[in-house]
C-alpha cells in the first residue's frame, strides 16, 4: 500500500504507477499498453499543440463497504467522450474499450485506491487528443487515448461546506452554438485567468451566464448549477452547458425523494427565490453556495447584487440529503437501485 494520508487528500496531479494507452492510426486502435512511462512523445506539429484538439473525462472509482471496487457510471462518460470526439473530428474509443482501459488503470494502480472509510476515491482521467502533424484546419482520424488516475479527496479541502460564488460580468464561458456542451480542454483555458482573480477575492466558484443576452444562468466553470425551491430541483436547460453525469444522477435521486425536477432556462433574478443553490460535478459531488455575488467587472470592487442562501460554511437540508444519497450509493452503503456502480475485479 502506498504511503498516503487518505484523510488529507485534495484534488491534485498525483503521480501513480501506470498509464494506460492506445493510439488510433490507419483505421484502428493499437493494442492497449499499460506503461510506467509517464511521458508522451509527440510531433511538434501535432493537432493538440496548435489547435487544442483535446478532450477529457472525469470519473471516480470507490472501494466500497463490502470490499468490492466500483467505477461510477463509466458508460455515461464513454458516451459523452464519443459525442465530444465527434465534435472535434477525432476517433473515439467505443464503450467497451473505454471501460476496459479505465478498468486496467484501476487494476494497475490499486495501491492508490483509497480504502473504504476515508471519503476518498481514485479519480480517473481518460484523455483523448489529436496527434496528427499538420498545419491545415482539417480533421484527421488519428488520436491518442490515455487513462491516468489520481487518488482524490475533497476538491475544495472540505467535503460538504458552503462557499461563495461570483457571476463575472466581463467574462463568458461559451459562445451560443459554440463548444460549451462538450468536454474539450479549450473550454477551460479561458477560465484560468478569471478563476485566479475570483480566488484571490475569496470566491470559490465562477458562475457563467448565457453569453448572448446574459439573462440566464448557464453553469459554473467546473460544474453544473442546480437550485432547490420548496420541493423542486431546478437546473438550467441550455445548449452551452456540459451534460453533467452528476446532475443527471441528482435529478434521478431527487425524483426518488418525491421531488419535482425542472430543467428549463433559469433567469438570474430567480436566485432571489431559491432556498438552496449549488454546484455539482464528479470532482465536487455537490458544492453548496453560501452566496452568489454579481460583479459587473470581476477585477473591480463593485458588487452590483448579492444573493444569500446559507450562512458561510453551512449546508441546506436538501443538498445534505442529496449528497448523502449519492455518496452512500458510491461507497456501497446504500442500495444501488439504479445500477450505477460498475463493479470490477481486483485483477
Ligand atoms: N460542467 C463543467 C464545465 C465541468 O467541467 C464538469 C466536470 O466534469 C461538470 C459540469 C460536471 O460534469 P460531471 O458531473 O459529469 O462530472
Ligand atoms: C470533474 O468534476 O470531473 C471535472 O472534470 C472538474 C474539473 C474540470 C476541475
Amino acid at each position: 500500500m502506498a504511503e498516503i494520508n487518505w484523510d488529507k487528500l485534495g484534488f491534485d496531479a498525483y503521480r501513480t504507477r501506470t498509464v494506460v494507452l492506445s493510439h488510433y492510426k490507419d483505421g484502428q486502435w493499437s493494442p492497449v499498453e499499460t506503461t510506467e512511462n509517464f511521458s508522451f512523445t509527440l510531433d511538434p506539429f501535432a493537432q493538440v499543440f496548435h489547435y487544442a484538439i483535446s478532450c477529457f473525462e472525469g470519473l471516480k472509482t470507490f472501494r466500497q463497504k463490502d470490499g468490492r471496487i466500483a467505477i461510477f457510471r463509466p458508460d455515461q462518460n464513454a458516451a459523452r467522450m464519443q459525442r465530444t470526439a465527434k465534435f472535434l473530428g477525432i476517433p473515439a474509443p467505443d464503450k467497451d474499450l473505454f471501460i476496459k482501459m479505465c478498468t486496467l488503470c484501476v487494476q494497475n494502480n490499486l495501491e492508490f485506491l483509497p480504502p473504504y472509510g476515508h471519503q476518498a476515491s481514485l479519480y480517473l482521467r481518460p484523455m483523448l487528443f489529436g496527434v496528427h502533424p499538420q498545419m491545415q484546419l482539417v480533421p484527421y482520424p488519428e488520436a491518442y487515448f490515455a487513462v491516468i488516475c489520481a487518488p482524490a479527496g475533497s476538491y475544495y479541502g472540505e467535503h460538504l461546506k458552503s462557499f461563495a460564488g461570483v457571476i463575472p460580468g466581463n467574462y463568458d464561458r461559451a459562445a451560443p452554438k459554440g463548444s460549451g456542451s462538450y468536454k474539450i480542454g479549450a473550454n477551460y483555458a479561458a477560465t484560468f485567468k478569471p478563476y485566479k482573480t475570483a480566488h484571490d477575492q475569496g470566491y470559490t466558484e465562477l458562475l457563467y451566464l448565457n453569453s448572448g443576452t446574459r439573462e440566464f444562468i448557464d453553469e459554473f466553470g467546473s460544474s453544473n448549477f442546480f437550485a432547490i425551491k420548496g420541493n423542486k430541483y431546478i437546473t438550467p436547460l441550455s445548449d452551452s452547458v456540459l451534460p453533467s453525469i452528476t446532475n443527471k444522477t441528482l435529478q434521478e435521486v431527487a425524483v426518488d425523494f418525491g421531488m419535482e425536477v425542472e430543467k428549463r432556462p433559469v433567469r438570474v433574478e430567480e436566485l432571489a427565490e431559491f432556498d438552496e443553490a449549488a454546484a455539482c460535478g464528479t470532482a465536487v459531488v455537490i458544492t453548496p453556495m453560501s452566496h452568489i455575488d454579481i460583479k459587473p467587472v470581476l477585477e473591480e470592487d463593485k458588487v452590483e447584487k448579492s444573493y444569500r442562501f446559507m450562512p458561510d460554511g453551512e449546508v441546506g437540508e436538501v443538498c445534505t440529503k442529496l449528497y448523502k444519497r449519492i455518496t452512500g450509493i458510491q461507497f456501497g452503503e446504500l442500495e444501488d437501485t439504479h445500477g450505477w456502480c460498475y463493479h470490477i475485479e481486483e485483477k
